[in-house]
C-alpha cells in the first residue's frame, strides 16, 4: 500500500471532494484525521473509513479560525503523534455579481479559502516530520476568470502563489507543497450552485464530456501524498478533464 502507516489531515472533509480524498487515502492504508465544521458528517465518514480497516478520528473545525485550527492539530498528535499528510480542501465558491460583492462577501471567501492554508499549514508543520506532504486543492479559477467569483478567484490564484513561497521555506525539512487544481466535479456544494441546463453547458467545453468526480481528485491527491511524488514540489496538477486545454 502506498500509504501504509501514514496519517493524513483532511480539512471539509465531510461531503464532497474531502470525502473523497479521505476515502481514497484510507484505501491506501493511510489513517485519516476528517475535519469539517458539520461534526455529523466527519462522524460518517468516519465510519466509512473504519470499515476500510484504518484509524480515524472526526474533529470538528472552522479552518478561518487560529483557536479552531490549534484544537484540530492539538487533538490530531494527541491521537496520532505526527501528521504527515495535509491536504488543506475546506473552501466555499458562493456566487456574487462584483458590483454588489460587500466587504464581509470578500473577508469570508479569503478566510476560508486563503487564510486556512497559512492557518493549518502553520500548524501542521509543528507536527510534521521529514518528507511530510502538504496538498491544496486550488481550482482552475486559478488561471481563468468566472464571472461571479471575483473573490474565488483571487483566493484560489493567491493558494498557487503560496504554495510557491512555502515549497522553498520547506523544501530543508524535505516536506513538499502542492496543489491541485480541479476543474467542475460533481460535489453537493457545486450541485447547489448548478442547474441541468448549466451542467449540460459545462460538459460541452469539457473535451472528456463528463464532470469530474472527487475520486478524479483523490487520485491525483494521493499521488501528491505518496512517496511517488516526493521530487515534485510547488506545483499544481490541474485535474479538469481538459476544460482550460482551449
Ligand atoms: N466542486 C467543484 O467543481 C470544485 C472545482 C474546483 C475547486 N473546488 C474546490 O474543492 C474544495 C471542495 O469543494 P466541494 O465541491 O467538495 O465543496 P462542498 O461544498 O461539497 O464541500 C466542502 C466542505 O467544506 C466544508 N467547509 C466549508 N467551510 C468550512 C470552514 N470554514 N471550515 C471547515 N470546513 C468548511 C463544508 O462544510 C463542506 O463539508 C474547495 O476548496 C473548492 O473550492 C471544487
Amino acid at each position: 500500500m502506498l500509504l501504509d502507516n501514514k496519517t493524513a489531515v483532511v480539512t471539509g472533509a465531510g461531503r464532497g471532494i474531502g470525502r473523497g480524498i479521505a476515502l481514497a487515502l484510507a484505501k491506501e492504508k493511510c489513517n485519516v484525521v476528517v475535519s469539517d465544521l458539520d461534526l455529523k458528517n466527519c462522524q460518517s465518514v468516519v465510519a466509512e473509513l473504519k470499515k476500510l480497516g484504518v484509524e480515524a478520528l472526526a474533529v470538528k473545525c472552522d479552518v478561518s479560525k487560529k483557536s479552531s485550527v490549534a484544537d484540530l492539530f492539538k487533538k490530531a498528535a494527541k491521537t496520532f503523534g505526527k501528521i504527515d499528510i495535509l491536504v488543506n480542501n475546506a473552501g466555499i465558491f458562493p456566487f456574487v455579481p462584483f458590483e454588489k460583492m460587500t466587504e464581509a462577501d470578500w473577508d469570508k471567501v479569503i478566510d476560508v479559502n486563503l487564510k486556512s492554508i497559512f492557518l493549518c499549514s502553520q500548524a501542521a508543520v509543528k507536527v510534521m516530520p521529514i518528507g511530510g506532504k502538504i496538498i491544496n486543492i486550488s481550482s482552475i479559477a486559478s488561471f481563468v476568470g468566472f464571472e461571479g467569483l471575483v473573490h474565488y478567484c483571487a483566493s484560489k490564484g493567491g493558494v498557487n502563489g503560496l504554495i510557491r513561497a512555502l515549497a522553498l521555506e520547506l523544501a530543508p525539512k524535505k516536506i513538499t507543497v502542492n496543489a491541485v487544481a480541479p476543474g467542475a466535479i460533481e460535489t453537493p456544494g457545486a450541485s447547489k450552485a448548478s442547474t441541468p441546463d448549466s451542467v449540460k453547458q459545462t460538459i460541452a467545453m469539457i473535451p472528456l464530456s463528463r464532470m469530474g468526480k472527487p475520486e478524479d481528485i483523490a487520485g491525483a491527491t494521493v499521488f501528491l501524498a505518496s512517496d511517488m511524488a516526493s521530487y515534485i514540489t510547488g506545483q499544481v496538477i490541474v485535474v479538469d478533464g481538459g476544460w482550460t486545454l482551449r
